[in-house]
């Protein structure tokens, strides 16, 4: 049997996402928090998880879950999916809404999934280059999204991997068009404190995607959710396979937000290491940091980003490589870390 004659020709180029993990001492590459979970929530957790009917489905609705958030976010639970990050939600709302004749669009540079979902959806993908401050450039978007007829606009708000949050004005022209679904991905929305959520009332093609992989932590328990209006998450809910959250998953979110004030003090020590860390990097020679909105910085090297990169890492220090020809020439991407870890990468980079 020939394999080749079952592939699909349009997945040939398409490479297994895989980031590789060299050994290191300080993980600075991925923009998790640097916070596991505080002894008493991993307390609470482990008795909750002990009580947990393993051989049983979990609740295929999420919805103790998407109660709690609800409750938090002041929005309905109709207007809330949970999923398996919010890389999974992303792709969901690609097959609810990818029709033939549908564009998919974001800016380049930023989150390499938006292009990788598109192609596994069949959907037409276009890239649009930020301008020179890494903003979006509202003309060239505008007749970009004049040439299509139904179109679906990925925004990464702060974009990753630059950074920033882009103008809000061009963000509000593509949410007025009646032609466009603008899908904002907010995955860092609890280091910029700007959120799209009350535009609900005012946009009804807007979604709006967020992930406790971040703020909260919980990277190692894929957790993402959704919120848009009743609609689009009637959509959405029927791709999403079913149980798509495991019972463990749910129950941790659950818990965490119980405890949301205790991540206020991590959120508020990665901002004010974040401001340490850019001015660190703005007063050093050589580096060129971006402003960032997120728990990360994007910056660029006078010299050889891989030479810095591979330097950093002889001193047990990983940041993300994104040295590539264009907007990127000679970029690295830091998280921000615990304080400890971040004296380390300062070290290692004056090194
Ligand atoms: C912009 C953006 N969106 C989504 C994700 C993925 O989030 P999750 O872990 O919820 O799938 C990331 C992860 O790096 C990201 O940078």
């Amino acid at each position: 049997m020939n394999l080749r004659q079952f592939l699909r020709a349009d997945l040939a180029d398409l490479k297994a996402y895989h980031v590789d993990q060299p050994p290191h001492r300080a993980k600075l590459d991925a923009n998790e928090s640097p916070f596991d979970l505080p002894p008493e929530i991993r307390q609470e957790l482990s008795e909750e998880i002990a009580r947990l009917p393993f051989q049983r489905y979990p609740d295929g609705t999420s919805d103790l879950l998407r109660t709690q958030l609800s409750e938090r976010l002041g929005v309905d639970k109709a207007e809330l999916v949970v999923g398996n990050g919010s890389d999974e939600l992303i792709g969901n709302f690609m097959l609810a809404f990818g029709r033939s004749d549908a564009c998919a669009s974001f800016p380049i540079p930023t989150f390499s999934m938006y292009g990788i979902l598109a192609q596994i959806a069949r959907l037409k993908a276009v890239g649009l280059p930020l301008n020179a401050q890494f903003d979006l450039d509202a003309d060239e978007w505008m007749s970009h999204l004049d040439t299509n007829r139904t179109n679906l606009v990925f925004i990464s708000y702060p974009n990753n991997p630059t950074g920033n949050n882009f103008s809000a004005e061009v963000i509000h022209r593509m949410l007025s068009r009646p032609d466009t679904l603008v899908l904002l991905d907010e995955a860092y929305y609890e280091f910029s404190g700007q959120t799209f959520i009350e535009g609900r009332d005012r946009y009804p093609n807007l979604i709006i995607t967020r992930t406790f992989s971040k703020a909260y932590g919980l990277a190692g328990l894929r957790i993402g959710y959704l919120i848009a209006r009743p609609e689009i998450t009637h959509e959405i809910n029927k791709v999403r396979l079913p149980y798509n959250l495991n019972r463990f998953s749910q129950v941790a979110a659950t818990c965490l937000l119980k405890h949301h004030d205790r991540f206020r003090q991590y959120i508020r020590l990665i901002l004010s290491e974040r401001e340490r860390v850019f001015n660190a990097l703005d007063a050093m020679g050589g580096v060129h940091p971006f402003p960032t909105d997120a728990n990360f910085i994007l910056f660029r090297t006078d010299g050889s980003a891989p030479k810095v990169f591979q330097r950093l890492l002889e001193n047990g220090v990983l940041v993300r490589n994104l040295d590539r020809p264009g907007p990127l020439q000679n970029c690295l991407r830091v998280t921000i870390g615990t304080p400890e870890e971040n004296d380390m990468f300062l070290e290692g980079l004056e090194d």
